[in-house]
């Protein structure tokens, strides 16, 4: 017995120092799983080809890509027309996400200069929801496909330019930074926490989504693997009060209320910390109204231009405006580019038929291709 005691300490011994061991083994494995976890997380989420591309320091003549978001057909294919036909070819390209299986051509426009400039991958989109930044960025890699283009603007089917080509082509060169309408947003709620492992509310932003980026963040929207998942999972509108859906509405109503293309592009660049690249306001002018027909579902709606509404002296006082009041910052921003000051807006929306015609009759254009397009319509 007495013998045995000693064995029996020292074979404990023994096994304390075998688990020990193993332990420091087991951590040592862990640990290196981990760091091999570590580098796959850096080599797949940090955008491999921001650093793959070397094309950031372009050579040839820069181009303007002008990307159409549109539902259907270009409407105000008529204003664009006489817009494209003052510039030069190697200075701008078109790309159009519509519908799919919608085709561009002698049928379904009158402007040449949209024959064939549609995506041919395009999307499904659901106005509010996720496709629709999917849809921006599918247009954003069709863009950077080709290295001349150095500007990325988003534009949709009721946007008028309010300068011809030269004008507005200068603006976006001379400026290296983007434009990007981009706010601090509290109140709204529209911030999901369940978000928050990913996207802390800090770096939450609200903006316009009609935005002009330069090349470095349009790659940085194209190919985000990490922002873009969390806003198709957690970022959804509510879908609007459905009778016919009976108790199921409760639940529906519970639901967090987001919408994804308010929020994505200025979210995911304050996340890669590029609001010091930006000017923090849009090019494209838009014109707010609430409605005031029932307080409960009292809204903002964009004001849409008609004849009547699309008069010189409307269009004067958009044109003149050269600061924006940024309300829950309290910050005024006075519209740059390059550092000089600058009226604020190139674009407006939303715009009918009949006023991108008074528009265009009202000599923001060149005067001889306007007399030859209003010659064309009719
Ligand atoms: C373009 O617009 C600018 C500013 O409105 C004007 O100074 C310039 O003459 C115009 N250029 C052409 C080619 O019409
Ligand atoms: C096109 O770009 C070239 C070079 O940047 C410039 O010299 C030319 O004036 C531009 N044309 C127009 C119509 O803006």
């Amino acid at each position: 017995m007495r013998k045995r005691a000693p064995s029996s300490s020292l074979s404990l011994r023994q096994n304390l120092w075998l688990i020990w061991k193993l332990a420091i083994l087991l951590s040592f494995i862990f640990l290196v799983i981990a760091l091999v976890r570590i580098q796959f997380y850096y080599d797949t989420f940090s955008s491999p080809r921001l650093s793959d591309w070397k094309d950031d320091v372009f050579q040839g003549n820069p181009r303007v890509a002008f990307m159409f978001l549109v539902r259907l057909d270009l409407p105000l294919d008529f204003l664009w027309q006489t817009f494209y036909e003052n510039a030069d070819a190697a200075n701008y390209s078109i790309y159009i996400h519509s519908e799919p299986g919608f085709v561009f051509d002698q049928t379904t426009t009158r402007s040449s200069f949209f024959y064939a400039r549609y995506l041919t991958n395009s999307i499904k989109v659901g106005w509010g929801q996720s496709s629709m930044i999917e849809a921006e960025r599918l247009l954003l890699r069709a863009a950077l496909e080709n290295p001349a283009n150095q500007r990325f603007v988003l534009l949709s089917d009721s946007c008028v330019p309010l300068y011809n080509f030269t004008y507005i082509y200068n603006y976006l060169m001379g400026s290296s930074r983007s434009f990007v309408d981009s706010f601090l947003d509290m109140k709204e709620g529209r911030y999901n926490p369940r978000m928050t492992s990913v996207i802390p509310m800090r770096k939450w932003r609200k903006g316009s989504q009609w935005i002009a980026l330069v090349r470095s963040h349009a790659k940085i929207v194209a190919y985000d693997e990490v922002i873009f998942p969390v806003f198709k999972k957690l970022c959804k509108r509510r879908p609007p009060l459905d009778a016919s859906k009976g108790k199921q509405n409760i639940k529906l109503q519970k639901q967090h209320n987001c919408i994804p293309d308010e929020h994505y592009v200025q979210t995911l660049l304050a996340m890669n910390d590029l609001e010091g690249e930006l000017e923090r306001r849009t090019v494209t002018y838009t014109s707010w109204i609430q409605s005031a027909t029932n307080m409960e579902t009292r809204s903002w709606h964009p004001v849409t231009y008609n004849y009547a509404s699309a008069n010189p002296q409307e269009i004067k006082r958009i044109k003149d405006i050269n600061h924006v009041y940024y309300e829950t910052e309290h910050r005024t921003e006075w519209c740059k580019s390059n550092a000089i000051l600058f009226p604020c807006f190139l674009f407006a929306r939303k715009f009918t038929r009949d006023g991108a015609m008074r528009l265009l009759t009202q000599g923001n254009f060149d005067a001889s291709a306007l007399l030859h397009d209003i010659h064309q319509i009719e």
